[in-house]
């Protein structure tokens, strides 16, 4: 809800425990006030004290009163007028000054929500606030749209900088800016690296600046774009916790700033290291938006309203809660050595089990039998795979199966018929700057002839075979900021200008081909973030499959995104990652807990493990929904412990799905209790597994005991409400 006080020029924008006030005051500046629990639409311009200069505090030439931006809390940070902290957005002007104040100008509410024309946004719903300020030194105006889903305490906010009669260059060109309160916090990062993303890490917030980035052209395996703030009180059940999520798949970089008076500025968008932005006279510039949420809830109950938001908002609405393909992928089964006879043996064995489509992942295009060469080249080896695809896909046919394909758009070889044809399009200086990584180049997505021919050869592909779904991998990083189309003073623009090219080609895609289901990946799960699961309902959480690391890799996701948004799949062992061996059963549990599939020479195993495939494939599809829609509970951390344990619970209560694993056995081990999650107090649940019916208060408080199990095994229980 929001509501705007006009005698005391007061925006209260409330969720349903949380209020985020602004005031003007009374020089024109918008101030804030609070982010925190909910309250009455009192007046609280008794604040004002915060916005009183102390020492050394610059006043600016307009201030009337006694006011200072040094210590005022602000809604966008403004540079060099006196506030010293982060600043949200650096207008220079062509005499090279860079300074700015902003005066609010108008406002308005409106039912819905904005929508950002070329970039991921919030798909409607929630009600906004559209605040325009004006910097009075340049003319320039920023509009800061916030919206406010009520129900999930969710606020989105996103700026839109327009130049006036003066053209201006953005240095800094941040989504949102908010001052919290003064106070002790804590910071929680996911970060990670290439087979180990999303680690969560949790650190006190000392005076000065903590940021997490990444300039790496994407969002990166390294970094999320996704940072809490909590108080040190806050576990993962209760206690306050601010978070921010960048729906941006680009360098990024967000900062919490610790002040002299102890306030928190919290802050971000897209990473100001190497962007720059030309806007001339009347051009506007959008900035991605950033999801902000608060609760009390704990940890817990940030990712919970997190997972509403991104499945209710963000992803695609048509796939969000439809029945996933349960795939297989050839890509650990075979790697790069296929041939018609391995993908066709693949293929029986697949329809045989109750698998619905087959992936081909790398090397069906081009001269491409290892990762050197062909990329770009988007026509069908027909050496390697007679027939083409139609043979595959005919074959898949006959036995029920449909059929997926592998492609990476953004990339080209230099061993390939497209860079013979056109080397100028990769980006970089040839032969000066042009650093390789995996063996390839990355093609100039800000350039839209690039754009449309990759978009061609993609959907001639498309058109022309049944193709019903799509994983759209990206190996490797930006290293080289740089295109020759640019003007020198442009390229800045460029990092920026990529992702949008990327965005432009997903969204092409999609339109063009809405039957076709869309998979995320980055040599594994490197772009994860929201910016990509607006195109792609579901994003290849990793490389490392193994069961244990995937435990810790799941359970970091899910800080921050669905589990339906994480696919997950059962591989190998001794796994390719780790050499681990780990029981069938367990990957299969492990798996369970996203969107799930396989990655094997299904043609290999045991008859045991295949009759495991046919019943893992059928309990997978029993809770199906739970994942899909239900609320995750994360019960027992694989990092902080020897055991890994989450529950998923419906919404109405009366069903839940437990999965645990042992990391380690341990002897003697009689009196470990799981205290479960999210249950209805006074219900009473029948545990099948477990052969017990109990109330809800009872499995929450005096708990379940553990099972006594060896190294890397797996216990999983249905819980269904008898009572
Ligand atoms: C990286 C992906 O994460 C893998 O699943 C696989 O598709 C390879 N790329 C293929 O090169």
């Amino acid at each position: 809800m929001i509501i705007f006080q006009a005698s005391s020029k007061t925006f209260y924008l409330h969720g349903k425990t949380s209020s985020y006030v602004i005031w003007i005051d009374p020089n024109g500046y918008p101030v804030h006030l609070h982010y925190g629990g909910r309250i009455a639409e009192d007046d609280l311009t008794y604040f004002d004290m915060r916005t009183r200069p102390v020492s050394f505090s610059p006043i600016p030439p307009d201030a009337e009163n006694w006011f200072s931006l040094d210590i005022a809390g602000q809604e966008y940070g403004t540079y060099a007028q006196g506030d010293f902290r982060t600043p949200s957005c650096i207008l220079t002007r062509d005499d090279g000054d860079s300074a700015s104040r902003f005066h609010y100008e108008s406002h308005r509410v409106f039912s819905g929500a904005p929508e950002l024309s070329g970039l991921p946004h919030a798909r409607g719903g929630g009600e906004t606030l559209e605040l325009t300020l004006c910097d009075v030194l340049s003319g320039t105006r920023v509009t800061l749209f916030y919206t406010v889903y009520e129900a999930l305490d969710i606020l989105v906010r996103s700026a839109c900088i327009a130049a006036g009669k003066q053209p201006v260059t953005l240095k800094r060109a941040d989504s949102f800016c908010v001052d919290l309160e003064e106070g002790d916090y804590e910071t929680i990062c996911l970060h990670g690296r290439h087979c180990a993303e999303r680690t969560p890490e949790r650190a006190p917030l000392a005076h000065g600046t903590y940021t997490v980035s990444s300039s790496r052209g994407a969002s990166s395996h390294q970094m999320n774009p996704f940072l809490v703030l909590a108080k040190p009180a806050c576990t993962e059940d209760r206690g306050e916790a601010f978070g921010a999520l960048l729906v941006y798949s680009g360098s990024f970089s967000l900062t919490a700033e610790k002040s002299q008076a102890g306030t928190v500025r919290l802050c971000g968008g897209i990473d100001p290291l190497n962007f720059s932005w030309r806007l001339e006279a009347g051009e506007r510039f959008y900035t991605p938006q950033a999801v902000l949420c608060r609760t009390e809830e704990g940890l817990g109950g940030l990712s919970r309203r997190y997972a509403d938001f991104l499945r209710g908002y963000l992803l695609p609405p048509a796939w969000v809660h439809a029945p996933r393909p349960v795939v297989v992928n050839n890509w650990e089964a075979t790697y790069f050595d296929f041939t018609n006879e391995k993908l066709f043996a693949l293929a029986d064995e697949a329809a045989a089990l109750g698998v619905d489509t087959l992936v081909l992942d790398d090397g069906w295009f081009g001269k491409r039998n290892d990762d050197t060469s062909g990329l770009g080249d988007w026509f069908v080896n027909e050496e390697k795979l007679q027939g083409g695809l139609s043979a595959v896909i005919a074959h898949c046919k006959a036995r029920g199966l449909k059929f997926g394909l592998w492609f990476e758009p953004e990339m080209v070889s230099e061993d390939s018929e497209l860079y013979r044809l056109h080397p100028d399009w990769a980006i970089g200086k040839a032969e000066v700057s042009r650093c390789r990584g995996r063996n390839q180049l990355v093609l100039d997505m800000t350039r839209p002839e690039i754009v449309d021919h990759v978009y061609e050869r993609m959907a001639d592909l498309l058109k022309k075979n049944e193709i019903s779904y799509v994983k759209w991998d990206m190996n490797r990083h930006i290293s080289e900021f740089y295109s020759p189309k640019l003007a020198p003073a442009r390229q800045g623009e460029f990092a920026h200008r990529y992702i949008l090219g990327v965005y432009s080609l997903a969204e092409r895609l999609q339109r063009s081909f809405p039957h076709v289901f869309f998979e995320g990946c980055s040599g594994g799960g490197g772009r994860f973030d929201a910016g990509m699961l607006y195109y792609f309902p579901q994003y290849w959480t990793s490389d490392d499959t193994d069961a244990f690391e995937r435990c810790k890799i799941q359970w970091g996701t899910s800080y921050s995104y669905p589990m339906s948004a994480m696919s997950c799949h059962v591989s190998v062992c001794p796994n390719h990652q780790t050499g681990r061996t780990t029981p069938f059963s367990t990957r299969g549990a492990v798996a369970s807990l996203g969107a799930f599939g396989y990655e094997l020479a299904l043609g290999n195993l045991t008859a045991e493990e295949k009759e495991l495939v046919r019943a893992q494939i059928r309990s997978y599809r029993a809770v199906e929904p739970l994942i899909q829609t239900g609320d995750l509970y994360r019960i027992s951390d694989p990092f902080a412990s020897n055991l890994f344990c989450v529950a998923v619970v419906s919404k109405d209560g009366r069903e839940g799905y437990v999965v645990g694993m042992q990391i380690h056995a341990v002897p003697a081990d009689t009196d470990h209790r799981l205290r479960l999650k999210g249950l209805r107090e006074d219900a009473r649940y029948e545990i099948a597994e477990l052969g017990l019916t109990l109330h809800g208060s009872t499995l929450m408080r005096a708990g379940v005991l553990k099972p006594s199990l060896p190294d890397f095994t797996s216990f999983v229980w249905h819980l269904k409400q008898v009572g």
